[in-house]
């Protein structure tokens, strides 16, 4: 039987969980606050939505590498087996939504001529470099592209609704109704013996 050290993620699994879920679900609320907005006052929300948008993509990045590295606690052996194939699709699909969403919107910024006098500024502080395959492209292409980008975009997003709710509503099922112990492999607080 698994100790319960070998049974749950180690604290730089849990900490970089709960920071990209924290700012991953930030910028979805960050987005539809900024899509109520027109002209000027859009500006700034949008800067920091790119901002935390691309720290999401860093940090999803050194995560992949850290599951490499150091790959997950197996779950606890009471798990079924389709739930252990769905749990398996969302988390890859997770992965999808983490860095395809950042490339995505790197990618329709960059396919804009706003790009040449107002570049991407990481948190104001340091500049982000343009795609510049796609700031380089003439003007009928580049608003293809763009329009392009926008639409990955937005259905990137629209998996990331789909994902969080699954994700979701699979914690209370496991701490509730099922007690497997599941949930304390990523909550700090709570244990990972089933019952
Ligand atoms: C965690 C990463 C990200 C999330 C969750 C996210 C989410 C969203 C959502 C939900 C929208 C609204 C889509 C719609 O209304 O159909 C949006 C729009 C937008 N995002 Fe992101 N995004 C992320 C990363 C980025 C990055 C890295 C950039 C740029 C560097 C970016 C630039 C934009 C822009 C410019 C828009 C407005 C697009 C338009 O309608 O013209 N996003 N984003």
């Amino acid at each position: 039987m698994p100790s319960r050290h070998q049974a749950r993620y180690n604290a730089f699994g849990m900490t970089l969980h709960w920071l990209i879920a924290l700012l991953l679900i930030g910028n979805i609320g960050l987005a539809w606050y900024f899509n109520t907005l027109n002209g000027l006052p859009k500006i700034t929300p949008v800067q920091l939505h790119k901002s935390i948008g691309l720290t999401v993509l860093l940090l999803s990045l050194i995560r992949l590498g850290w599951r490499v590295v150091s790959p997950p606690p197996p779950l606890p052996a009471a798990v079924d087996a389709w739930a252990r194939i769905a749990a398996g699709a969302v988390h890859v699909l997770f992965y999808v939504v983490m860095i395809g969403l950042p490339l995505t919107g790197w990618a329709l910024s960059s396919a804009s001529v706003i790009i040449r006098f107002k570049p991407i500024m990481l948190f104001g502080l340091v500049q982000w470099p343009a795609i510049a395959l796609l700031a380089h492209l003439p003007g009928p292409e580049m608003k293809q592209a763009h329009e392009a980008f926008v639409t990955a975009h937005g259905l990137i997003a629209k998996l990331a609704y789909a994902l969080i709710a699954l994700h979701v509503a699979a914690a209370p099922r496991h701490l509730f109704l099922l007690r497997d112990g599941v949930m304390g492999r990523m909550v700090p607080f709570l244990g990972t013996q089933a019952g």
